[in-house]
């Protein structure tokens, strides 16, 4: 096999701190080891129309390891395999073109950063023969095969200060706090910001919360002292016997958005406890910012783990961290399966021994 001198790289999905760390390690590692990098704007729409792409040198990146957000845009709509879209030569089927101009663009390789649905994008197009390493990128946290995915730390942090803030709030008006935090149908950054938060009530799309059981528990807390509590929701939390708390259904390929949860919870628990409850949705400031040391270190280990893996030709893989390393996972293995918090992990018995509350039980 001839050496790859050429590769893209390309961000889709969501958004999440670290993602420039990523492109970062990528351009300097493969510039350094003398294959050029050719960046594509807006995920797989940058392998459609040739004015969507540009030459990534180490100049480009510089400057760009702190940042949030991905120089290179990203999207989550448009999955090339769902939808024929309309180019400057006509109407063409996303999917063709996209390995069209891969071929065009004297690629030799695809790096995609990208959560479970680019990923599963990437794992079709490597089976159309397109030599791809996956990087696994989301504040969820929910990608099977990796301990850690880079932005959740991020987003932890994020929610772990909002969360302190509120403390403080909360015991000056001896209210319940109650804060909705993002990680879809997995609730990571729930369990981890609540604990780290110091959280009275955790309330995850893994274990199905009952509000009658979570009230008494609060007003116990009055009872020896605590007269405020904090109560920390994820955004796909599930109501024993409800629904999922949704502010739009899926359509024309958008997955649906789930949020709304918070407010209910709150509403819900002012009636049952008699004290005054307030609600926060911190929503996509969990998002935004610098990415924490942390991510910015596991990003460039996967933008440099990627280039590795496409020097050595190990194609259809996704780069991970298996602690203390980094390694490689079959995509196959990884794409279409959601991680969720398992009930007995540690973290979480240690929380419900420590006198948290996840709704399940009295
Ligand atoms: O997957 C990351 C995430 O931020 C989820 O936590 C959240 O449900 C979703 O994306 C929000 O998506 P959008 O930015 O499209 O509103």
């Amino acid at each position: 096999m001839a050496p790859i001198t050429r590769i893209g790289v390309l961000t889709g999905g969501g958004d999440a701190p670290g993602l420039n760390a990523v492109i970062r390690a990528v351009v300097k590692t493969a510039t350094n080891g003398g294959i050029e990098c050719i960046g594509l704007e807006d995920s797989f729409d940058g392998l459609i129309e040739p004015g969507r792409s540009r030459v990534l040198t180490p100049r480009d990146v510089t400057g760009i390891l702190r940042l949030g957000g991905t120089v290179l845009g990203t999207t989550n709509r448009g999955n090339p395999f769902a939808y024929p879209i309309e180019t400057s030569d006509g109407t063409r089927d996303y999917s063709d073109r996209v390995v069209e101009m891969f071929h065009k663009m004297g690629l030799g390789a695809l790096v995609v950063i990208g959560g479970d649905g680019t990923l599963a994008i990437a794992h079709r197009f490597y089976l159309r023969g397109i030599p791809i390493v996956g990087v696994p990128k989301t504040i969820d946290n929910d990608i099977v095969g990796t301990t850690n995915c880079f932005g959740f730390d991020t987003a932890v942090a994020f929610a772990t200060d909002a969360i302190d803030r509120l403390h403080t709030t909360a015991e000056a008006h001896k209210r319940i706090l109650v804060v909705e935090v993002m990680g879809r149908y997995a609730g990571w950054i729930a369990l981890y910001a609540g604990i780290a938060g110091g959280a009275d009530a955790i309330l995850l799309p893994e274990i199905s919360f009952d509000l009658e059981l979570v009230a008494p528990r609060l007003l116990a807390r009055d009872r020896w002292g605590a007269k405020f509590s904090i109560v920390v929701v994820a955004e796909g939390a599930l109501p024993r016997g409800g629904r999922r708390a949704l502010l739009e259904e899926a359509h024309n390929g958008f997955v649906e958005r789930l949020g709304g949860i918070g407010a209910q919870v709150c509403e819900a628990l002012q009636q049952a406890t008699g004290k005054e409850t307030r609600s926060v949705v911190l929503g996509h400031l969990q998002r935004g910012g610098a990415p924490t040391s942390f991510d910015r270190v596991l990003a460039t280990r996967f933008g440099g783990k990627a280039v590795e893996l496409v020097r050595k030709g190990d194609f259809g893989t996704m780069v991970a961290f298996a602690p203390p390393d980094i390694v490689a996972r079959r995509l196959e293995d990884v794409v279409g399966k959601t991680k969720t918090v398992p009930p007995d992990l540690d973290l979480l018995l240690t929380a419900k021994a420590l006198g948290v509350t996840f709704g399940d039980e009295q």
